[in-house]
């Protein structure tokens, strides 16, 4: 298949048009009158445990954007950024800088679904366009549901509700579960226990650690005690590749199966090495999904940023994806709100991840694989759930 990044650029045209843009755009500017381009505000992590997370969806968003020549709807872009920090008390005056200072356009964040709620709330005061490319915060599509706010990741109900089953039919009934304690270990948790207890399983301690502390020593020495069949858990990015090396060392990799929401193994498999082996997560991609799109996208990333892509740059590449349907459908006028919106709502993604569509609540209807880490990969096993809709819980759009 034909290179993703289309329109006659070559890589050296692709970066140099990033670097520009970088170099141009990024800067605060604030007083300046607004252009006809189109204002595009990251709200990501840039330093912490989820750094890598909030690169890889920069760099999965233009990637998309690549595709489309760096133009949405025939406009041209003009990028903002804020570094969020993975922290929630500033979360609200992260979002005001980039919606009420930089005066963006839509507003692309973020990985932490703590610092989601404090960014929802400035979208839905202002109205502005939000997209979710990660944090699964059940609420953003639950009750604080919004026709401003979209997601493209999944719900943190998501990716745990088949695991349950898994392990019930892999003769694990008795689990503990270990997370941080926050919104999406929290509700990674609940979810997993209403799908194990509904297969049968139960749930015999739940287990948290503060985010992002990654002292997981006492709480392996509980778990060696207690003997449960599997262990169930939620981490990701820098606190995940601590969590199963250390779970190797505690010498509980080859007594206590360990599993988890794909999380546990994205993008951090090379740090994690043999540590990783034979994990088994549930999500909804694998590097190796074995469809052009993945290949070509994958490709592409490698070319581009000499990186391998993950579960994050593919939500990266869908939000960029979103937008540019939209965009096109609207004739590139970002104000026609209402068209916006019937775009996205309607939105079919043809993703590296499978093709997805958007649920009434706005949050991706996808399918979830259960992987296995095999040779430092994770290897798709089978389909855990095709076309898992989240349940919107208190969403009344
Ligand atoms: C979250 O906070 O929602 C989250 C962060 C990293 C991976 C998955 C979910």
């Amino acid at each position: 298949m034909a290179r993703v990044v289309t329109n006659g650029q070559s890589r050296r045209d692709f970066l140099a048009g990033v670097g520009a843009l970088a170099g141009v755009s990024l800067l605060p500017l604030a007083g300046c009158a607004r252009s006809d381009k189109v204002r595009i505000g990251f709200m990501l992590p840039y330093t912490g445990t989820y750094a890598q997370l909030g690169v890889a969806i920069e760099n999965g968003f233009r990637l998309a954007l690549a595709e489309q020549g760096g133009r949405l709807g025939g406009r041209e872009v003009e990028y903002f950024k804020v570094d969020d920090e993975s922290n929630p008390a500033k979360a609200t005056d992260n979002a005001n800088k980039i919606i009420n200072r930089d005066k963006v356009d839509v507003i692309v964040g973020t990985v932490h679904s703590g610092v989601a709620m404090g960014m929802i709330k400035v979208a839905r005061e202002t109205g502005t366009l939000a997209l979710i490319p990660n944090a699964g915060a059940n609420a953003a599509t639950g009750e604080l549901c919004a026709p401003n706010v979209f997601r493209t990741s999944f719900s943190n109900w998501q990716p745990t509700h088949p695991l349950g089953k898994v392990m019930v039919d892999n003769g694990h009934r008795k689990a503990v579960f270990i997370t941080w304690k926050y919104a999406a270990g929290e509700q990674a948790l609940e979810s997993f226990a209403e799908g194990y207890e509904a297969a049968g399983g139960s749930v015999i301690k739940e287990l948290f650690v503060p985010f992002p502390n990654v002292e997981f020593q006492a709480l392996l020495t509980e778990i060696a005690a207690l003997k449960p069949d599997a262990v169930a858990s939620f981490f990701a990015g820098g606190g995940a590749v601590k969590f199963v090396k250390d779970y190797a060392a505690a010498g509980l990799k080859d007594k206590i199966p360990l599993y988890g929401s794909g999380f546990l193994t994205e993008g951090v498999l090379d740090a994690q090495g043999a540590a990783a082996e034979g994990v088994m997560t549930t999500l909804h991609y694998a590097d190796s999904l074995d469809n052009s799109r993945n290949k070509a996208f994958r490709a592409a990333y490698r070319e581009n940023y000499g990186l391998e892509a993950d579960v994050y740059a593919v939500q990266g590449y869908d939000t960029g994806l979103l937008l540019a349907q939209a965009l096109d459908k609207a004739g590139g006028d970002i104000s026609n709100r209402d068209a916006i919106i019937a775009a996205m709502e309607g939105a079919v993604i043809d993703s590296p991840r499978g093709r997805w569509t958007m649920s009434k609540a706005h949050n991706p209807i996808q399918d979830f694989y259960l992987r296995r880490v095999e040779n430092g990969d994770n290897k798709v096993i089978a389909v855990a759930w095709k076309a898992l809709e989240d349940p919107a819980r208190g969403c009344s759009m």
